[in-house]
């Protein structure tokens, strides 16, 4: 049967990835993949994430199965992560899921279930997987308008007037902070109006946040999440541990649904959990472990807080470097939109003749698109970049 395969397009991150490690230049630069990495180039393990593993070794007893819902104790403390400070906390459910991708494709299955001819609406761009996600689940999909080609910010006027047009049938992914891949983040004034609109309208809000505490800090970069959650009656949200907790590979998120009542949200979790036993059944336990370790003990708690601090500070830092650097270069402020996005990425407009040349004059990698990851940047690389960036006339 398998003779009837086609080779599938090759993902362009991942032959990104092979041929910078196959580039023999030394003073090679991945601005590719998404993830942190220290000024050592390394992605390292937080010190939190060390001494949870250590005790959680110590303590371990069993590797007996879990549970459909998994870790309800890390499903609390992510909970009180992210809603803690609003009204929405009493009629909220949570899952422990395999990532946010885990979580998107739950609740997207979720929606499938419930309203099947829900459309799924996306900014423009998005992050690479909501559309495939959205669609494998057999939900369609649209655009909003979202990022302004010219200042690289948000047209929020444009992206405004689109969700204006939503209504029952529909759902509206928001990117919860640090959009993936521009940077360029909406206002709370943005946020304050979609919840308005969808008071008004009836769609149904579902924000994807899987970058908090890498933009303006933990609580900073839930506000908008969390103004809208404490004004709608329902609402569904993924995130994520990959980045904030440095967990990529131990597959660690969350799904969360907020609902009129505590049972509608205790039955839609159930639901979620009936569509998970016909695929995964349910997910790893270890990082889920780390995680509700690290958040319900004080003192790692506030070393993990520290940790990500220092992470967030680091690639405020480089935004910022790299502002000072482009204005002496250029004498110009055309760059000068680096500072005003947050978190791990930056959308440039780079032709694809200009990556092509940042790679093969420079060994600059970045992905197809022009997003940069400003978070694989060290900051000795900081002048090569800004110098390239011009030689190619970006
Ligand atoms: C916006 C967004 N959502 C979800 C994900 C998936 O995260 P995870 O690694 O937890 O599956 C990512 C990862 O890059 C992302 O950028």
């Amino acid at each position: 049967m398998f003779e009837q395969i086609a080779a599938p397009k090759g993902d362009p991150i991942l032959s990104l990835i092979t041929e910078y490690r196959n580039d023999p230049r030394s003073d090679k630069i991945d601005l590719g993949i998404g993830v942190y990495r220290n000024d050592e180039g390394i992605t390292p393990i937080m010190k939190a994430v060390s001494a949870a593993e250590k005790l959680l070794l110590a303590q371990e007893s069993t590797k007996a199965y879990q549970g459909l819902t998994g870790d309800e104790l890390f499903n609390e403390a992510l909970q009180n992560l992210l809603l803690g400070t609003t009204s929405a906390l009493g009629r909220t459910t949570t899952l422990q899921t395999p990532g946010a991708s885990g979580a998107l494709r739950n609740l997207a299955d979720l929606i499938a279930a419930t309203k099947p001819d829900s459309t799924v609406w996306i900014s423009n761009p998005s992050y690479i997987n909501h559309r495939p996600i959205m669609l494998r689940a057999g939900l369609k999909v649209e655009e909003y308008p979202y990022l302004d080609p010219k200042t690289k910010l948000v047209n929020e006027a444009a992206m405004l007037a689109k969700i204006a047009e939503l209504g029952a049938d529909d759902i509206l992914l928001l990117h919860g902070c640090c959009h993936n891949p521009s940077g360029a983040d909406i206002s709370l004034e943005a946020w304050q109006q979609i919840a308005a609109l969808a008071n008004k309208n009836g769609f149904l809000p579902f924000v994807d946040i899987a970058y908090q505490g890498l933009g303006n800090g933990l609580e900073e970069d839930a506000k908008g999440m969390q103004l809208l959650v404490d004004q709608v009656p329902e609402m569904i949200i993924s995130t994520s541990c990959s980045k904030n907790f440095g967990l990529y590979r131990e597959r660690t998120g969350a799904a969360m649904i907020v609902s009129n009542s505590i049972e509608q949200a205790t039955n839609a979790r159930a639901k979620m959990c009936e569509l998970s036993r016909g695929s995964y059944s349910m997910p790893p336990a270890h990082g889920a472990a780390i995680v509700r370790t690290i958040l319900n003990d004080a003192e790692l708690n506030a070393l993990w807080r520290q940790e990500l601090d220092e992470m967030n500070q680091r690639v405020n830092g480089l935004r910022q470097a790299l502002v000072n650097e482009f204005q002496t270069l250029s004498q110009s402020d055309r760059f000068n939109y680096f500072a005003q996005h947050k978190g791990m990425f930056s959308l440039t407009g780079l032709s694809d003749d200009m990556i092509a040349q940042l790679k093969s004059e420079f060994g600059i990698y970045i992905v197809g698109g022009g997003r940069v990851n400003i978070a694989g940047l060290k900051e000795s690389e900081v002048t090569t970049l800004a110098q390239a960036f011009i030689h190619v006339g970006a």
